[in-house]
């Protein structure tokens, strides 16, 4: 189902545009989409990626792969989702590179989302927990806080790697919360606690959410 995601994806690269590229496996298998259209058709690809990651995927892939503090202008830009609501607001994360997905969805003006149906929920924080990047040493902080403003719980994310919390790519741990209902006001409330670099709540990004179902992929746009 989701290598239908990444030839739809690979099919609207035009010749010598600019991408932002997500991260996570729907992505991923995307990059390697538009590196057969690369290969086959000659085209010349530039990518901004999310993650060291995806940077890896699309340097294999043939997309030249641009250094993401450089100031380029971004012509679109796509992306998994851990949960889809029916106003096309995510919860992004799951991956950890939340913040980095912002911030080139925000330079992109938003993004092309790619998800299976069992995505899409009524509610978000159904399914998911929200991630929540933030700076360590302002972990029980920002855990009362997030209690505060309503979190049922919280729980700093481990890795089975290092048999201690997870960090990303930029350092930070990640908090996962469990809100429900996860209201989209809680996007600017959670970033404005001293302490969080940023959380993994994306409103009004989607551009358009593409998802696999039943064979095909059907379109939801952004009213
Ligand atoms: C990465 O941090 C995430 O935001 C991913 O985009 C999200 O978890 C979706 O990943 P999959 O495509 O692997 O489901």
């Amino acid at each position: 189902m989701k290598e239908l995601l990444a030839k739809e994806i690979a099919a609207r690269v035009k010749d010598g545009q600019v991408i932002g590229l997500g991260s996570g496996s729907t992505t991923e298998l995307a990059i390697v989409e538009i590196g057969k259209r690369i290969q086959a058709e000659g085209i010349s690809v530039k990518g901004v990626p999310t993650s060291l990651r995806s940077a890896n995927v699309a340097r294999a892939a043939g997309i030249e792969v641009l250094d993401p503090e450089t100031e380029v202008e971004i012509d679109w830009a796509f992306d998994g989702a851990d949960e889809v609501d029916p106003q096309l607001n995510l919860i992004k994360g799951g991956g950890g590179c939340h913040t980095k997905e912002k911030i080139v969805a925000r330079r992109a003006g938003g993004i092309v989302v790619l998800v299976t149906e069992e995505k899409l929920v009524e509610t978000l924080g159904s399914k998911f927990d929200l991630p929540i990047e933030c700076i360590a040493s302002a972990k029980s902080y920002v855990e009362k806080e997030l209690l505060n403003l309503g979190a049922k719980e919280v729980s700093v994310r481990k890795s089975s790697e290092t048999y201690g919390p997870a960090r990303t790519e930029s350092g930070n741990i990640i908090i996962d919360a469990k809100f429900s209902p996860l209201d989209a006001s809680l996007e600017s409330k959670i970033n404005s606690i001293t302490g969080v670099v940023e959380n993994g709540l994306f409103v009004g990004l989607s551009k358009e959410v593409l998802v696999a179902q039943g064979g095909g992929v059907r379109v939801l746009e952004a009213k």
